[in-house]
């Protein structure tokens, strides 16, 4: 089965899904960049990033239940630090995870993120994290 994950051009599809996979979550912008996961035709995820100048901010990431495990993660922040590479200015890619997140922090550290205090945003439940530099 072919496996994509591919710029989102349709800013209203990015909301329906955004919508779809965190419920009640605020809506993280029309300025963020989303990109689609798909498995032939269905849809198994999405993500997004933010060019914020000197950081790029990767805002969410969601993968549906029964395509988790296979990889997608690790792929969208892959995908992202990429991102932040060719098309941006950015000296450092930053985000954040909820502490009891184990996937995620995983595959942030081992994609070259650091725990990191002084990062600009940091909420009282997750932590922050940052990878520089950017490869
Ligand atoms: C978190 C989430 C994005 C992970 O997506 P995913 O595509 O399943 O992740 P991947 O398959 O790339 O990788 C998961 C890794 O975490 C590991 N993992 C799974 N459960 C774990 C646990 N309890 N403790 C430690 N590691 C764990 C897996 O073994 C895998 O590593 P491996 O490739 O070495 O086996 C997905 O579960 C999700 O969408 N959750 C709901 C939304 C969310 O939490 N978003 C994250 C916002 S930062």
């Amino acid at each position: 089965m072919t496996r994509s994950l591919r710029l989102c051009e349709d800013v209203q599809e990015a909301r329906d899904l955004h919508r779809l996979a965190f419920r009640g979550d605020a809506w993280p912008g029309d300025d963020h960049v989303y990109w689609i996961a798909r498995e032939g035709s269905k849809v198994v995820g999405i993500c997004s990033a933010v060019d914020e100048g000197e950081r790029v901010f990767l805002s969410r990431a969601a993968v549906t239940v029964a395509a988790q495990g296979r990889g997608w993660q690790r792929r969208m922040i892959a995908k992202r630090v990429l991102w932040a590479l060719t098309e941006t200015q950015a000296a450092e890619v930053f985000t954040y995870c909820r502490r009891d997140n184990l996937p995620s922090l995983t595959n942030l550290i081992r994609a070259g993120f650091r725990i990191h205090v002084d990062s600009p945003r940091f909420y009282g439940f997750t932590m922050p994290l940052v990878r520089r530099p950017i490869p």
